[in-house]
């Protein structure tokens, strides 16, 4: 299973899903890779070199954009049974190899007006790049969209959700809130639900849940 988290815009958890993604998969008893294609920040494998070696593994790779391919990741994919693929903001061409590689692709969004409009950039290059992978002989991608950096009560995050709603994109019901244990716990190379915010690590642990549920 290739797990693909990625979104045009900068800055909306991409690389924080991705990580928590892969430490609760891991907890859960999958074997789990990362594989960085962020060559400009290597935000994961970072993240990945403060990890304390008491800590259960997790290999993340560094991939040039080049072996974004299906060929090597179905080799990759012998050897784990997800691989997560951070995705990178801006450059389309590796966001759209990204695209045709991946099973299925969560695209985090958060309640802003900027990450709205992005999405709807977004939505186009998956549709071109849906295109390309039915020339393949592959399906279209499934993707979801997960929430991310949710303040409930605000009611720019209500008119957000209602403008993403209009999408053909399900949104998966797990919102993340808007918490510093997810800063906090990526300084320390773990993930949420290995951490000490019983919230962030509950509402993670549900996110994973649902994705469980429509995945496995
Ligand atoms: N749910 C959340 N609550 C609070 N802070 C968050 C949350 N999710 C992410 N962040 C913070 O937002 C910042 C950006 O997150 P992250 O690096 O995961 O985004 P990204 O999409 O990977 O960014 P880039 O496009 O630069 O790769 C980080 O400081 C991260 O700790
Ligand atoms: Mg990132």
């Amino acid at each position: 299973m290739k797990i693909a988290v990625t979104n045009l815009k900068g800055g909306v958890g991409k690389t924080t899903i991705a990580i928590n993604l892969a430490v609760t998969l891991t907890q859960r008893g999958k074997s789990v890779c990362i594989i960085d294609t962020d060559k400009n920040q290597n935000s994961a494998v970072e993240w990945s070199m403060c990890r304390g070696e008491d800590r259960d593994t997790i290999q993340v790779f560094s991939i040039e954009t080049d072996q974004i391919k299906v060929k090597t990741l179905n080799d990759l994919e012998k050897k784990f049974d997800v691989l997560i693929l951070d995705g990178t903001p801006q450059i389309s061409e590796l966001a759209s190899r990204t695209i045709v590689v991946s099973d299925v692709i969560l695209i985090p969004i958060s309640a802003s007006l900027f990450d709205f409009r992005a999405f709807e950039k977004f939505l186009t290059l998956l549709e071109e790049t849906d295109k390309n992978r039915i020339a393949l002989g592959l399906d279209g991608v499934k993707s979801y969209i997960v929430l991310n950096k949710i303040n409930e009560r605000a009611n720019i995050s209500n008119e957000i959700i209602r403008g993403l709603e209009k999408y053909d994109i399900p949104i998966l019901n797990t919102k993340l809130g808007n918490r510093t244990a997810y800063a906090e716990t990526a300084l320390d190379g773990i993930g949420v639900t290995e951490g000490k915010d019983k919230k962030a690590s509950d509402e993670f642990n549900n996110l994973v849940t649902e994705i469980e549920q429509i995945l496995f």
